[in-house]
């Protein structure tokens, strides 16, 4: 079977769906539909995990200024942040949704904190990121590791953090990678995520709303 027999290119204002087998997944979320749905970001995660998973690819909506450096300090500065080494690519922004790609180096700690105008579901790539949420581990730390293959035993597993979340948590003793997928609210549009940063609010969280308490299996 021919790579153009396989992936089925349907034109549609351009090349906006791809079909795999007897699934048809859009390449881009269809953000008129949902946008005023208060799910949107549990719709647009499944969208986003199930291109992931089925067609092993993760979709791109690309911008020029698409790369950040959590250390504000830039190039050299080796002791103005406490994130240094930890940079991200945005790989995806749409309207208020963005997907960013964050590398974090070893034995980095990402200190407990909240976003307070972004939503998200925190999702594993690759290397021993042990997360918390309110202060517990999301998956036991003996869980994470590289199977047999080389892949990662909790490749995207994914995790709800609302904006009233505190979270956090140690890389191990080698870099890892994690997808955040992200709602921005409040009218506040999206750069990255550690631009809307609290640890002083990570203790001292609201009163969480349904939507925030309930967990949603997206994958
Ligand atoms: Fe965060």
């Amino acid at each position: 079977m021919g790579f153009a027999s396989f992936f089925e290119k349907k034109m549609k204002g351009g090349y906006d769906r791809v079909k795999m087998g007897e699934n048809i997944v859009k390449t881009e979320f269809d953000y008129e539909k949902h946008k005023d749905d208060p799910r949107i970001l549990d719709r647009f995660a499944s969208w986003y995990l199930r291109s992931a998973r089925e067609l092993k690819a993760l979709p791109i909506k690309m911008f020029f200024d698409n790369v950040v450096f959590f250390n504000k300090g830039g190039v050299g500065d080796d002791e103005g942040s406490e994130f240094l080494g930890v940079s991200a690519i945005t790989l995806y922004r749409q309207e208020q949704l963005q997907v960013q790609l964050v590398l974090a180096p070893a034995n980095f700690l990402i200190p407990e904190h909240t976003h307070p105008n972004v939503d998200s579901y925190e999702t594993f790539i690759g290397g021993p990121i042990h997360f918390e949420k309110d202060g517990k581990p999301i998956i036991p730390k003996e869980n994470i590791f590289a199977l047999e293959d080389g892949t990662c035993s909790v490749f995207l597993r994914s995790s709800k953090v609302p904006s009233s979340t505190p979270h956090g948590g140690p890389v191990g003793d080698s870099p890892a990678s994690f997808l955040s997928i992200q709602h921005w609210k409040n009218g506040v549009k999206p750069t990255s995520v550690h631009e809307d940063w609290a640890e002083d609010g990570a203790e001292t969280a609201a009163a969480k709303t349904e939507w925030e308490k309930e967990q949603i299996k997206t994958v």
